[in-house]
C-alpha cells in the first residue's frame, strides 16, 4: 500500500548528507539530465503527469512549458526557479521533514529542473522560523557545490547554476506565490495582482518557475524511472505517489508516501487508528484551508478529482483527524485566528472579514452568541469567497462554512448553553483559552 521514493531512506542515520544520498543512486538522474535535450526533460515530466504538490495540483510539466524557452544572452530576459519552502498552513508538514531527512533529493530536483527551463538562478525559499532545516538545506546546497553538482560548467556540461536558500521572515502570505515573490526581491510579501503571471514576469520580472518542495523533489525519481514508471501508480488524472501527513488524534502520526487515491480509512490503518476509545468526528483532507469532512468520507479517494467531488480539495494532503472529544467550534475559531492574524491587509473582505469573524465565533464559544451570529458568519464568508484578491480568503471561509455545514446542531448548542466540551479533553484543542 505505500510506496516510499522520497522517504525511502529515512530511516538512515546519514540519509540527509551527500553520501547517504548518492548511495541510493543520488545525482545520477542529474548525469542523465544533463546528457538530455532540455525540452525532453519537460516533456518527460508532462508525461508524467506530475502536478504540483504545493495544494493546487497544477501540472508541473504545462507550467514549465510556459516559460519562454528563448536562448539566453540573444535579448531573452533571464529564467529563474523558486522553489517554494515555505510551508505555513496549519496542519502541513510534509516539506519540513522531507527537507530535514532528504535534501539533496530536493537540490538534485532544483538543478535538473533549472536546466530544463533554462534557468541559471535558482533559489530556495524557506519558511524561516524553522532554522533547523534552513541549516540543513544550506549545507546540503554546500556540499553540492563541492562535489561540483552546482556551480560553473557542472559536469562538463556547459550548463552553469547558482543556487541561493533564503529564509523568509515568517508570514503564512509569504508561501502565496506572488507575495513569495515580492518578500524574495525585498518588498513586503503581498501578492500580486495577474496577469501578468511569473511565468512571464516573475522575480525581476523576468520568466520565473515557482514550484512546491515535494513538485521538484520527486523530479530525479521521474528521470530515472520514467514517466510510465510514476504514471502507473495514482489515479487516472492524478498520477504518481506523494506525501501524506496524518496528524491530529491518531495512533502514529507522521509521513506516508503512498499512491494518489489511497483513502483515509487505509491510511489510518497504517498509523494505527484513533486514540483509543475514541471514533473520527472530522478531518481535513488538505490543511485547515480545504472544507471538513466526517467517518461519512473515510473511503473517498484521495486524490484531487475524489476529494473535490466529496466536496473539499485535495490541497496539501495534510489530513489533520479530530476525535469525538473535540469541540468544532473551538478548532474552527482557532484557524480563523490564524487567518485573521496572517491576512496581509491588500483587501478589504479578508482584513476585515476575517477580524469580524473572529470576534462572532468567540461569542460563540463564549455562550454569548445568538442564532441570527450564524447567519451573519455565512454572509461574511460569501463576501469574503471569491472577492478577495488571493486564495487566503477563500481559504479563511472553509472551516466555517463546512464546520457550520456538517456541525450546525452543535454551533447551535453553543448559543444556548455555552460549549458542552471538556476543555482539557481534547489534546489538540485542550486548554482554557486565556
Ligand atoms: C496563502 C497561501 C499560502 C501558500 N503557501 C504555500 C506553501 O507554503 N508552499 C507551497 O508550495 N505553496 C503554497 N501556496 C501555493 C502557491 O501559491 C503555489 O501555488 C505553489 O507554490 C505552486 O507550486 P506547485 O505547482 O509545485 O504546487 C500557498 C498559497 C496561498 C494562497
Ligand atoms: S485575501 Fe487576505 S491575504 Fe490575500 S491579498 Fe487579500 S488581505 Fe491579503
Amino acid at each position: 500500500m505505500l510506496t516510499p521514493v522520497l522517504s525511502a531512506h529515512w530511516d538512515e542515520a546519514d540519509s540527509f548528507s551527500i553520501d547517504g544520498y548518492t548511495r541510493h543512486r543520488g545525482y545520477e538522474a542529474l548525469t542523465k539530465a544533463l546528457a538530455t535535450d532540455p525540452d525532453a526533460l519537460i516533456s518527460l515530466v508532462k508525461d508524467s503527469g506530475l502536478r504540483g504538490r504545493g495544494g493546487a495540483g497544477f501540472p508541473t510539466g504545462m507550467k514549465w512549458g510556459f516559460i519562454p524557452q528563448g536562448p539566453e544572452g540573444q535579448g531573452a530576459k533571464p529564467h529563474y526557479l523558486v522553489v517554494n519552502a515555505d510551508e505555513s498552513e496549519p496542519g502541513t508538514c510534509k516539506d519540513v521533514p522531507f527537507m530535514l531527512a532528504n535534501p539533496h533529493a530536493l537540490v538534485e530536483g532544483v538543478i535538473i529542473a533549472s536546466y530544463a527551463i533554462r534557468a541559471n538562478h535558482a533559489f530556495i525559499y524557506i519558511r524561516g522560523e524553522v532554522t533547523h532545516v534552513v541549516r540543513r538545506v544550506q549545507e546540503a546546497v554546500q556540499q553540492a557545490y563541492a562535489a561540483g553538482h552546482l556551480g560553473k560548467d557542472i559536469h562538463g556540461s556547459g550548463f552553469d547554476l547558482e543556487l541561493v536558500v533564503h529564509a523568509g521572515a515568517g508570514a503564512y502570505i509569504c508561501g502565496e506565490e506572488t507575495a513569495l515573490l515580492d518578500s524574495l526581491e525585498g518588498y513586503r510579501g503581498q501578492p500580486r495582482l495577474r496577469p501578468p503571471f511569473p511565468a512571464t514576469h516573475g522575480l525581476y520580472a523576468c520568466p520565473t518557475v515557482v514550484n512546491n518542495v515535494e513538485s521538484i523533489a520527486s523530479v530525479p525519481s521521474i528521470v530515472l524511472g520514467g514517466a510510465e514508471w510514476f504514471s502507473s501508480m495514482g489515479t487516472e488524472k492524478s498520477k504518481g505517489y506523494t506525501l501524506y501527513s496524518l496528524s491530529g488524534h491518531v495512533k502514529k502520526p507522521g509521513q506516508y508516501e503512498a499512491p494518489l487515491g489511497i483513502t483515509l480509512r487505509q491510511l489510518l490503518d497504517l498509523a494505527g487508528g484513533m486514540r483509543e476509545g475514541r471514533t473520527l468526528k472530522f478531518w481535513t483532507p488538505g490543511g485547515s484551508s480545504t472544507p471538513l469532512l466526517t467517518a461519512d468520507h473515510l473511503d473517498v479517494p484521495l486524490d484531487y478529482e475524489g476529494v473535490g467531488e466529496a466536496g473539499s480539495m485535495l490541497g496539501t494532503k495534510a489530513l489533520q483527524c479530530f476525535d469525538d472529544t473535540t469541540c468544532v467550534v473551538r478548532a474552527v475559531l482557532r484557524w480563523t485566528e490564524f487567518y485573521a492574524h496572517e491576512s496581509c491587509g491588500k483587501c478589504t473582505p479578508c482584513r476585515e472579514g476575517t477580524y469580524w469573524m473572529v470576534q462572532i465565533l468567540e461569542r460563540m464559544e463564549g455562550g454569548t452568541a445568538t442564532e441570527a451570529d450564524i447567519e451573519i458568519l455565512l454572509d461574511t464568508c460569501d463576501n469574503i469567497f471569491g472577492r478577495s484578491f488571493c486564495a487566503l480568503g477563500d481559504g479563511a471561509t472553509s472551516p466555517i462554512v463546512s464546520g457550520i455545514k456538517l456541525f450546525r446542531d452543535e454551533f447551535i448548542q453553543h448559543i444556548n448553553g455555552g460549549c458542552p466540551f471538556d476543555p482539557v479533553a481534547s489534546t489538540v484543542f485542550g486548554g482554557v483559552k486565556a
